[in-house]
C-alpha cells in the first residue's frame, strides 16, 4: 500500500540533472517533512534560549521543549522513563559514551567483547580500541551464507568471560535483520550486557527496548526524519549510577570548588555543555509524524517496496544482490554489483538519471570484504519511496547495462 506522502517532503520536487529526484540513499540520511522544517524555524523565530540556565520565559520555554523531546524519546523507544535518553551527536558519540563511560570502569584485561560481523565501523572500532587499551579479547560472531547473523556459532563464543556483546539491529549494507532479543537473552544468560546499535532499524521497525532487554541502544535522529548532530543514547537505570561522565564542563556538575567538582548523578552527567538545542526540539515533530504514519504501516510499506526492487533487480542477470532470501529478514536496503562495472560507475549513472543511491564500502569494510567485493552499489529505501522510484532505478540500470556495453 503506497503511503502517498511525497508532498510532505519539499525536497522530493528537486530536479537533479532535468530528472525528477529519486532518492534512494536513505540508509545515509533520511529526507525531512515540512513538520520538522516549520519546527526547527518556530524554535529559533520564537524559543531561542539556553536550556537549564535562565530564569527567563525563553530559557525556560526552550528548557521545556528540549526535555519534552527526551520524554517523546523514552515512549517512541519504550524506554521506562526520560531518565534513560541521553541526548549526544550521533550514533558514534553514543557507541563511544558506552565504551568510555561503561567500558572502561567494567572491562579488564582476559574479558570478551563480542561483536558481529555485520557491524558499520562505529560499532567495532571503539570496541577494538578499548579491547587494545584494557587487553580484552574482541570476537565477531560470524555469518551464514545467507548473510545473517549465525546464532549457533554466536553461542559458541558466549562464556562466563564475555562482558558485553554489540550488535547492529539491522546491516545497512545487507539489511540483514538481527535478532536482538534473542541475541540479548543469551548473552544475559551468561552475565553480559548488550548494546544494540539501532541507527538503521530505528527508522524502520517498532522499538522497544524493555522487549528487547537490551542494556544500551544507540541511533541518531537524522536516519529518522530529523536532524544531523543529533544522536540518542538509552542506557537501562540501573546502570546509569556505575558510569562516569565522559566529557566535562558546564551543566553536567552540581557544584563546583576551585580544585575539585561534584557531578551530576543522572544522565545529566552525559550532556557537558550547550547542547543541540533547536534540532532536539525539532526531532520532536519528526517523531510526531512517525507516529502518526505509524511504524507498522512503514515496515510494511518498506519491505513491499524491497520485495518488488529484489524482484526486478533480480532478473538482470548480470546483477549479484547481497541480501537474505528471506524477505522476512530483511530491512529496507539492497546492495548490488554488476560484473564489469565499478560501484561508483554505477552510482554516477543512476545519478546522471535523478536517482541518488550510493557506492562504496558504506562504513562497514570487514563486511564488505566478507562479501567478497571490494565495494558495492547501494539502494536504500524509505516511507516517500514508491514502485515508480524502483522503476526509475530499473530504467538506471538498463542505461547502465548499455553503457558499459554488458548484455544481459
Ligand atoms: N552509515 C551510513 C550509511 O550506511 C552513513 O550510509
Amino acid at each position: 500500500m503506497p503511503l502517498n506522502i511525497q508532498k510532505d517532503f519539499p525536497i522530493l520536487k528537486r530536479r537533479v540533472h532535468g530528472k525528477r529526484l529519486v532518492y534512494l540513499d536513505n540508509a545515509a540520511t533520511s529526507q525531512k517533512p515540512k513538520i520538522f522544517l516549520d519546527a526547527l524555524q518556530k524554535y529559533y523565530t520564537t524559543i531561542n534560549a539556553n536550556i537549564h540556565r535562565g530564569v527567563h520565559t525563553l530559557s525556560e520555554e526552550s528548557t521545556g521543549a528540549y526535555e519534552a523531546v527526551r520524554e517523546k524519546t523514552a515512549k517512541f523507544i519504550g524506554a521506562q522513563s526520560a531518565g534513560e535518553i541521553v541526548f549526544t551527536k550521533n550514533t558514534t558519540e553514543s557507541i563511544n559514551c558506552v565504551a568510555v563511560s561503561w567500558g572502561k570502569k567494567n572491562i579488564k584485561k582476559g574479558d570478551e567483547v563480542i561483536v558481529s560481523a555485520l557491524e558499520h565501523h562505529a560499532n567495532l572500532v571503539p570496541w577494538q580500541e578499548l579491547c587494545r587499551e584494557t587487553g580484552a579479547i574482541l570476537k565477531i560472531i560470524p555469518l551464514t551464507e545467507d548473510f545473517l547473523l549465525d546464532i549457533e556459532g554466536f553461542q559458541k563464543l558466549l562464556n562466563l568471560n564475555t562482558k558485553l556483546v554489540c550488535v547492529t539491529g539491522m546491516s545497512n549494507v545487507t539489511g540483514s535483520i538481527v535478532p536482538v532479543k534473542q541475541i540479548t537473552e543469551l548473552s544475559h544468560a551468561v552475565g553480559a550486557k548488550v548494546l544494540v546499535d539501532a541507527a538503521q532499524s530505528i527508522a524502520h521497525s517498532q522499538t522497544n527496548v524493555q522487549n528487547i532487554g537490551c542494556d544500551f541502544l544507540a541511533f541518531s535522529s537524522h536516519k529518522m526524519l530529523g536532524p544531523m548532530g543529533v544522536g540518542v543514547l538509552y542506557i537501562k537505570e540501573s546502570l546509569i549510577a556505575e558510569m562516569s561522565p565522559y566529557m566535562y564542563g558546564g551543566d553536567m556538575i552540581e557544584t563546583v570548588e576551585q580544585y575539585t567538582s561534584k557531578y551530576k548523578t543522572d544522565y545529566a552527567k552525559f550532556e557537558a555543555g550547550t547542547q543541540n538545542v533547536a534540532d532536539v526540539v525539532a526531532f520532536g515533530a519528526a517523531l510526531d509524524y512517525l507516529k502518526k504514519i505509524g511504524m507498522s504501516a512503514i515496515e510494511k510499506h518498506d519491505r513491499e517496496l524491497l520485495a518488488y526492487a529484489k524482484a526486478k533487480f533480480s532478473k538482470f542477470k548480470q546483477v549479484k544482490l547481497f541480501s537474505p532470501k528471506n524477505i522476512k529478514n530483511c530491512g529496507p536496503v539492497l546492495s548490488f554489483v554488476v560484473e564489469g562495472i565499478h560501484p561508483h560507475d554505477i552510482a554516477s549513472v543512476f545519478d546522471s538519471q535523478g536517482v541518488a543511491i550510493r557506492a562504496g564500502f558504506h562504513c562497514a569494510e570487514p563486511l564488505v570484504r566478507r562479501l567478497g567485493v571490494p565495494s558495492t552499489a547501494r539502494m536504500s529505501f524509505y516511507l516517500y519511496n514508491t514502485k515508480a522510484d524502483v522503476d526509475t532505478a530499473v530504467k538506471a540500470l538498463q542505461k547502465t547495462l548499455k553503457i558499459f556495453k554488458i548484455k544481459n
